[in-house]
């Protein structure tokens, strides 16, 4: 797709479609303004007949014949001033640019709103428009045998319209953010859209290989003879039960650095098929447990996005891969196994197995010294009796990493939400058989029993854990996160707090 920004109004594009917006109060302004003389009044005339409105999520197609140049004009509501933030942009653009793929138009131009009464920059608002625009035309093409016509219908090219002495550098500048982060997301909605049986812990290393290849960083996988001689036996013990074998995927952006650099470290959960083993799921828990590698595929995503955006930290992205399935050679409760540190766990439950893959990726990141590693998985069921969809869950023994992630997932529209690290939840695992248990004998606070059990394994001061259980899956509501299945949480959501970290 082409994008571009030029410096020209939009009722003077030769397009099958412009976009513009209009806030709640229906008040025509700078570029609607403008549009609005072209058509000669008629946006004013639809809007004093009621059937035109600026309220977010309405969407109004106007056909001009002849006023102006484009074929289609499309008119999207931003909702009240008072509310507006770049999350309502990006809602906006996706319902303008998926209307104007519905309507077959090949190239949009869209005026970059949000600037004047929104007070967004401008390079805020077209990274907004972009990332918000492209996210919503995403499509995941799975495994038809005949390929749908709706395959290649997005537009061809989209022009973002500036005038009034913008600066266009800081235009383009965003809508390169944007279109990187679009990259990052939509690789990780496609690795966690995939089928089990496609994504598997080899495949995942041979994508973040051939993503590390594409963008210049480095990759390194480890085979299960290396995580043996590391003594991984947490992510063992989880990986022993199926007959694919397990891989620890590295992802190093600025290697060469590393000893110049601060080092920041992300880790991703990434069972690519969680049945529960012994301790096995219904069906029904079992149907969305594809996405159980959801954290992997984050920071996978958003080491793409480092690496483009070339932030200039070392960044080290972990990403313990493994199925957790059942066989005569399954791990069991009751069995003890101890991880890379030593620490000895008693199971309790073989369902509670992303944080003993966790486990020993913690202990494999104090090797950087870093300075802050967050790492991110969907954990835990509870997470999502407390929080819902609504938020993943966020816990950190560092107040500053906390503020950057909270205020990233502001920013990013990716909402993460404090919990406790209440030192109860510590007692809730305790075992006179091991060290710790891998799970609480209650069912209470669970999400804070698995924060809790993390910490065993960080040797560094500023540590953040995030449960994304409950954001794993696409939000039929939000018209950028069209799924079919996965979200793409968390990739922008981390690369932005990289992005934050050097600042
Ligand atoms: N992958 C699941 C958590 C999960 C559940 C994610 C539903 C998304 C949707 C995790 O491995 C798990 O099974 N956790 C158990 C832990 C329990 C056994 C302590 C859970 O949450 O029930
Ligand atoms: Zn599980
Ligand atoms: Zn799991």
């Amino acid at each position: 797709m082409d994008i571009k920004t030029i410096a020209a109004p939009l009722h003077e594009q030769d397009t099958d479609a412009v976009i513009a917006f209009l806030f709640a109060d229906n008040q025509l302004h700078s570029a609607a303004k403008a549009l609005d003389e072209a058509l000669n009044g008629a946006l004013t005339e639809l809007i004093e007949a009621g059937d035109l409105s600026g309220e977010a999520g309405r969407v109004l197609t106007f056909y001009p014949r002849g006023a102006i140049a484009a074929r289609r004009v499309i008119i999207v509501g931003l909702g009240s001033v008072s509310e507006f933030s770049a999350e309502a942009l990006r809602r906006a653009a996706a319902l303008g640019l998926q209307r104007a793929r519905t309507l077959k138009a090949t190239s949009v131009a869209i005026t970059i709103a949000g600037t004047g009464r929104g007070g967004l920059s401008i390079a805020d608002a077209a990274q907004a428009i972009v990332e918000g625009g492209l996210l919503g035309l995403y499509r995941y093409h799975g495994y038809k045998s005949k390929a749908a016509e709706e395959d290649n219908d997005n537009p061809q090219s989209i022009t973002l319209c500036v005038y009034d002495d913008v600066d266009i550098a800081a235009a383009e500048q965003g809508i390169h953010i944007g279109r990187t982060m679009v990259e990052g997301a939509a690789l990780t909605r496609d690795l966690v859209n995939l089928p089990p049986n496609v994504c598997t812990p080899p495949y995942l290393a041979q994508a973040a290989t051939e993503m590390a290849d594409e963008v210049g960083l480095k990759v390194t996988v480890l085979e299960k003879h290396q995580m043996e001689a590391l003594k991984m036996g947490a992510l063992l013990a989880v990986a022993q039960g199926s007959d694919t074998p397990p891989r620890f995927i590295i992802l190093e952006h600025n290697a060469a650095r590393a000893s110049e650099l601060p080092t920041v470290v992300l880790v991703g959960k990434g069972v690519t098929f969680d049945t529960g083993g012994y301790n096995i799921k219904t069906g029904e828990g079992m149907r969305s447990m594809r996405a159980d590698m959801g954290g992997a595929a984050a920071v996978i995503g958003a080491m793409r996005i480092v690496a483009r955006l070339d932030i200039p930290l070392h960044v080290v992205g972990l990403a313990p891969a493994a199925d957790n399935m059942i066989s005569g050679n399954a791990y069991r409760p009751s069995e003890v196994i101890t991880a890379s540190n030593g620490k000895t766990i008693e199971i309790v439950s073989t369902d509670a197995e992303g944080r003993l893959l966790l486990a020993d990726a913690l202990v494999y990141a104090a090797r950087y010294k870093p300075a802050a590693v967050v790492d991110i998985a969907t954990l835990t069921g509870s997470c999502i009796v407390a929080l819902g969809t609504a938020a993943a869950g966020l816990f950190s023994i560092d107040d500053t990493l906390r503020d950057k992630l909270l205020a990233s997932g502001e920013a990013t529209g990716e909402r993460l939400w404090q919990l406790p690290l209440f030192p109860e939840y510590s007692k809730t695992i305790e075992t006179p058989n091991a060290d710790m248990l891998n799970s609480p004998g209650n069912r209470f606070a669970g999400v804070g029993a698995s924060a809790a059990f993390l910490r065993n394994f960080v040797d560094y001061p500023a540590w953040a854990h995030i449960d994304m259980a409950g954001k794993m899956q696409h939000d039929k509501d939000n018209p950028y996160d069209p799924g079919p299945f996965a979200s793409g949480y968390g990739a922008r959501l981390l690369a932005e707090f990289v992005r934050r970290w050097t600042q």
